[in-house]
């Protein structure tokens, strides 16, 4: 390519990088499909579980081989001693994410062959990863308050067997369900930037284990999957529903960003963010947290207000904020959940990389001075 084909477009915005069977976006229309099912139909009907079959085949599985899937992934649900040993040697004040990226990272070290690459190995690689990573969280999270460890349950669906080793009870169907839509809304989303940075490093025929360890270390950052704590910092921050408007006002007034609206390709409503509101709203009434529901209803009718003609809506971040809560989880394991979910789409994509590779080398446009002298240490 010459010189002057060559376009430069700040944070990679319209740029096609990589094509994918997997979702498809219409950010105009606010549309978000994975292999053509609409979200919300799959958020309804289907499992965790179907999905993640469903982004990998690219079609829904039969009764006997989601059996076989569901099977597959509980078989991996335990993590190996030397690992829990690893999670343990963790300060017990590390933030959970930084933990997620280091063990993810070393699980590489417990896989006798962690470097192959065919797309059959890297397919039972991202079975492992999906099916252990809710126990790294688990652990450590139980480590970090003084419990005993709940060994997983292989009975228990992925949903259900994290919050089981994450409380030391079985959770209730309801809850069980609520957290089930949540990892279905989060497990794809085109070439967003940790997938993005996955699909990087594994186009160097590096390893599983890298490209997931790096797509995590993107995620964890405020204007991506760490909005959602971001989310809920804000809503403890006001203090009843009617302070709402002039705390976001405020926010406005001091060009502050407010987490959770906006989206580099949506310029409608997210469609997983009104899936998550509906979720939200009846999760708050079960719970007892309608007061954090009606104070995010709240900044939402602020946000149309002031940004909806520059396209700036709820994302998927803003509604999970007020679900996580209602789950229980604690505030910085809101973004781990986003890791549990989109592991299944990080995986996903590496394998769709694998299948037709070609490396990742953008180039840069040089914009520093040239034919600059040298000049010696002495005379600077
Ligand atoms: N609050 C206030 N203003 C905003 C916001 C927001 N949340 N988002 C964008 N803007 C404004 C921004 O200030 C800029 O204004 P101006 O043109 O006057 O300078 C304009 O909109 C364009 O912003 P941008 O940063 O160039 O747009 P982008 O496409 O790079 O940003 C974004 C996308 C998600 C980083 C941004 O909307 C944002 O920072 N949102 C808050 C963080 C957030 O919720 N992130 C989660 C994204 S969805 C889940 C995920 O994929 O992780």
């Amino acid at each position: 390519m010459s010189t002057a084909e060559k376009t430069f477009s700040k944070g990679l915005e319209g740029v096609v990088a990589a094509q994918t069977e997997m979702s498809f976006i219409n950010g105009t229309e606010g549309i978000l499909e994975y292999v053509g099912i609409a979200i919300g139909d799959l958020a309804s009907q289907s499992s965790f579980e179907e999905t993640v079959f469903l982004l990998w085949n690219k079609r829904l599985p039969t009764a006997s081989e989601l059996e076989a899937f569901t099977k597959d992934l509980r078989s991996h649900y335990t993590l190996c001693d030397e690992m829990i040993t690893q999670i343990k040697s963790c300060p017990k004040d590390a933030e959970p994410m930084h933990v997620i990226r280091s063990m993810i990272s070393m699980l590489a070290m417990y896989d006798t062959d962690p470097n192959a690459n065919s797309v059959e190995a890297a397919r039972q690689k991202s079975m492992r990863i999906l099916a252990v990573t809710p126990a790294i969280v688990a652990v450590f999270d139980r480590y970090r308050r003084g419990l005993e460890i709940v060994p997983a349950d292989p009975s228990l669906s992925f949903a259900a067997n994290f919050l089981y080793m994450l409380n030391g009870e079985k959770p209730t169907e309801a809850m069980t369900r609520a957290f089930d839509i949540c990892m279905i809304t989060h497990a794809d989303h085109g070439l967003n930037n940790s997938t993005f940075a996955a699909r990087v490093v594994i186009s160097t025929l590096s390893d599983v284990y890298s490209a997931i360890t790096a797509a995590v270390g993107s995620l964890r950052g405020p204007l991506h999957g760490g909005a959602n704590e971001g989310v809920m910092k804000m809503l403890n921050q006001i203090p009843t529903v009617d302070d709402a408007e002039a705390f976001v006002m405020n926010m406005i007034k001091n060009k502050e960003r407010i987490m959770g609206f906006g989206h580099r390709v949506y310029k409608a409503k997210d469609p997983r963010a009104s899936e998550l509101m509906t979720l939200a709203k009846q999760l708050a009434e079960d719970t007892g947290n309608m007061d954090f529901y009606n104070k995010s209803n709240a900044i939402e009718k602020v946000m149309e207000r002031e940004y909806a003609a520059k396209g700036i809506y709820p994302n998927v971040d803003f509604y999970s904020a007020t679900t996580y809560h209602c789950i229980g989880l604690k505030l910085d394991l809101f973004t781990p959940m986003f890791v549990l979910a989109r592991i299944a789409g990080w995986s996903g994509h590496v394998i769709e990389q694998l299948e037709d590779n070609r490396l990742f080398r953008p180039t840069t446009d040089y914009v520093g001075p040239h034919d600059v002298a040298y000049v010696s240490i002495d005379n600077r």
